[in-house]
């Protein structure tokens, strides 16, 4: 039997938790923020995946990034490469120290899903030999996470997600590897992006990565994706391979 997830409850205490952190450093405000958008995504994702239950996909969603608020306390950063994997610290912290009792008392069952499903949110693929149930939790994260990425690459100045200038990001070109991942329709790993566009090129390209036919419906129903697409570039290499990708992604 699943049990009952107040969501009241658990919205307070992720408050109270994020309120020993700074909201007025950006860098938190922005991952409170993520953090309900994604719970709302996986809500929504969830209600056309008959394998999960809806209130523990949004949980899933809610405590995904918990970690992130240790590591910037500790790293000043959200370079999982500089400091420690987010995913891995936040299921260490709620799954081995007991931070899931804050957020309410849940059977075996559920702790494992969400378990699962945190430390495999940021993995290049998830664990093979997974339940259809495990899976589809894991997936809709996944979608959810990727979802909003694509939204904050748009919202946010690239000063804060490049950690580059306007200037400098409309000069940079694009690395044929990341290009490739492209045409390939591919995830493009974090190792192979070496300049400021190459980013955004792969925050569009996760459009390729999603799992449930929903997840495009609602990215298309945003729009980011199609203000992503039209990124003004100084580089006549890389406006012509943005030419190229709003070709390759018309209609979506
Ligand atoms: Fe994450």
């Amino acid at each position: 039997m699943m049990q009952q997830i107040d969501r009241d409850a658990v919205k307070q205490a992720f408050a109270s938790y994020t309120a020993n952190y700074n909201a007025e450093d950006p860098k938190i405000k922005l991952k409170i923020d993520h953090t309900y958008r994604v719970a709302d995504l996986c809500d929504r994702i969830s209600q056309t995946v008959s394998e999960v239950n809806s209130d523990l996909s949004w949980l899933s969603g809610m405590l995904h990034d918990i970690g992130r608020f240790e590591q910037i306390r500790r790293y000043n950063t959200f370079s999982d490469a500089e400091s420690v994997d987010h995913a891995v610290l936040g299921a260490d912290l709620l799954f081995m120290d007991n931070l899931i009792d804050v957020f309410g008392s849940y059977n075996e069952h559920c702790k494992d899903v969400l378990e699962t499903v945190i430390r495999n949110h940021n993995r290049f693929k998830i664990d093979e030999g997974l339940s259809d149930e495990y899976q589809a939790y894991c997936k809709i994260l996944r979608d959810a996470d990727k979802i909003d990425i694509i939204r904050v690459s748009y919202d946010t100045p690239p000063e804060e997600i490049y950690n580059v200038s306007s200037e400098e990001l409309r000069r940079a070109s694009v690395t044929e590897e990341v290009k490739q991942g492209f045409i390939e329709k591919r995830a493009i790993l974090r190792s192979v992006r070496h300049t400021p566009v190459d980013i955004l090129v792969s925050h569009i390209s996760m459009l390729h990565e999603l799992e449930y036919p929903i997840s495009i419906r609602i990215v298309r129903e945003q729009g980011y994706l199609a203000k992503l697409l039209d990124f003004k570039s100084d580089n006549p290499n890389t406006q012509d391979w943005f030419e190229y990708m709003r070709e390759s992604m018309r209609g979506v």
